[in-house]
């Protein structure tokens, strides 16, 4: 399996609410083509074929809130309802229907749901972010990227790499730290704790302050969230959803949340950018050479390190299956 289970009646983020306006967006959800433009009634989608004979709608045009399609000009309203055959007089709309896809809004940031329709409890299906008046947030929606997404999972939640592929960044090779690792099952979920001063790398010195620990919580079947911790409050915390575009290509979009406390919203978002655009294009580059790899190999071929103690757990999720909730450690180990 190389898309992981119950990707389709997941809610995912596939763009920022800006990037949605009356030109249709065209995106590609876990091999699914879909389309999204904004009417006057909120954002719509549908799937990315006419029902009439498979003409991209995304090539279409929105007028009145209403997107034609380009091949012979049918056109759909927001609910997927066809409305028009030019030269024809329409009587029946339910055989002509275009297929919706759920969609929604959170702050800034637009989900969707391939299947499972809409649902007023979608937000409690999220992982949970700090969301109190006393946090700052943006989203960053990343550039799509040549990844398997269980590539991406295993790598934000793998500490090791980050001594050699974000040396001096983030770690350092050649000095490290004693640090205390402990992991929490739950069914669904899991999440391992790092009991640690702050990374050696500038990037950590410069962003961060004192640490007390970081945590790391993977919530299937794609999202991640990292918690960095001062002694006395939350430093940071980043959601990130690595959205398949199919088997070979990841869309990345995350949301950071940093206390108010900490200075302007602005200069916080252009901070982290900056400082991070240089570890994500590090990571992109490793996981494109896995990606392309694996595909010259044939498959993947995985074996657990020492230290590896995170990966036969996210196998078992990612799969779809459950974990016995337990605690395992204090481990230690020299990060
Ligand atoms: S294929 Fe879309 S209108 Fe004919
Ligand atoms: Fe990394």
């Amino acid at each position: 399996m190389t898309l992981p289970a119950g990707i389709e009646t997941t809610w995912l983020p596939v763009a920022l609410s800006r990037q949605v306006q009356m030109k249709p967006l065209k995106r590609r959800v876990a091999g699914e083509a879909i389309v999204l433009w904004r009417s006057k009634d909120g954002i719509r989608a549908l799937r990315d074929r006419c029902p009439h004979r498979n003409y991209p709608l995304s090539a279409g045009r929105v007028e009145n809130g209403k997107l034609t399609c380009p091949y012979h000009g049918w056109r759909f309203d927001g609910d997927g309802r066809c409305v028009e055959v030019p030269g024809c007089t329409l009587d029946t709309h339910s055989r002509l229907k275009a297929e919706t896809i759920a969609v929604a809004e959170l702050d800034g940031a637009v989900f969707v749901r391939l299947q499972g329709g809409a649902d007023d409890g979608w937000i409690g299906t999220l992982p949970p972010m700090p969301d109190t008046p006393d946090f700052d947030h943006f989203w960053w929606a990343m550039r799509p990227e040549t990844a398997r997404v269980f590539d991406a999972l295993d790598n934000v939640l793998d500490p090791f790499h980050t001594n050699f592929i974000h040396d001096g960044i983030i770690r350092v090779k050649h000095r490290r730290q004693r640090v205390e690792q402990t992991i929490r099952t739950h069914e669904r979920s899991f999440e391992v704790t790092y009991v640690q001063d702050t990374d050696h790398g500038w990037m950590s010195r410069a962003l961060e302050g004192p640490r007390a620990q970081s945590r790391g919580h993977y919530y299937p079947p794609v999202a991640f969230q990292g918690r960095w911790e001062g002694p006395k409050a939350l430093t940071l915390c980043v959601t990130i959803w690595f959205v398949p575009e199919d088997e070979h290509a990841i869309r990345p979009v995350a949301r950071f949340s940093t206390p108010k406390s900490k200075g302007p919203a602005w200069l916080k978002e252009a901070m982290i950018r900056l400082f991070l655009f240089q570890v994500i294009g590090q990571d992109a580059d490793a996981l494109k050479r896995l990606h392309d790899n694996i595909a010259a190999f044939g498959g993947p071929r995985f074996s657990a390190g020492p230290g590896d103690r995170l990966g036969d757990k996210l196998m078992t999720l990612y799969q779809g299956g459950r974990l016995v909730p337990g605690e395992f450690g204090p481990f230690t180990m020299d990060l």
